[in-house]
């Protein structure tokens, strides 16, 4: 890691832009997962709103926040049935995902472990089922 945020570092947007494509064309066939879409199967809409997040996140523009107000991504899953097996399929395209356009050369070494290092206890955190009876 450096002083540089990782949005600068990896090129800035078009590099979310592909991260997000690769994960949405692993959704597209994800037959658990595309039902949750509520505008599938156009996922149009979900891919602007998920590059420009975590373009946001990762120290790019706040577009986000300017066209959606605070993340309050908890809030906002709460309509959609996150159990364990969503959470681990949402996570299975998104480290294919980024395992893909982090394999570029113009990647740094160690984007792809920040990023997963982030995924991973983010799902988590969005999960609203137990998955127990
Ligand atoms: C929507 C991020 C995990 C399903 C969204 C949105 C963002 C986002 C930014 C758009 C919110 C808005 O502005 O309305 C994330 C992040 C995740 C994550 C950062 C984990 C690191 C999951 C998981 C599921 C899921 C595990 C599994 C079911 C959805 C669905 C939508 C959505 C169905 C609605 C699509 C839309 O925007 O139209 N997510 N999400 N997400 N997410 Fe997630």
């Amino acid at each position: 890691s450096t002083a540089l945020s990782l949005f600068s570092r990896v090129g800035g947007m078009s590099f979310f832009e592909r991260l997000v494509d690769a994960f949405y064309e692993g959704v597209a066939t994800d037959e658990v997962l595309l039902p949750l879409y509520p505008e599938q199967p156009d996922l149009t809409g979900a891919r602007h709103r998920l590059t420009l997040f975590l373009a946001q996140y990762w120290g790019g523009p706040t577009t986000y926040m300017d066209e959606r107000g605070h993340p309050k991504l908890r809030m906002r899953h709460m309509p959609f049935h996150v159990g364990p097996l969503e959470r681990d399929r949402w996570l299975v395209h998104m480290a294919a995902a980024v395992e893909q356009v982090c394999a570029d050369d113009a990647i740094p070494d160690g984007v792809a472990d920040e990023l997963t290092a982030y995924f991973v206890p983010a799902a988590e955190h969005l999960r609203n089922d137990t998955g127990l009876p």
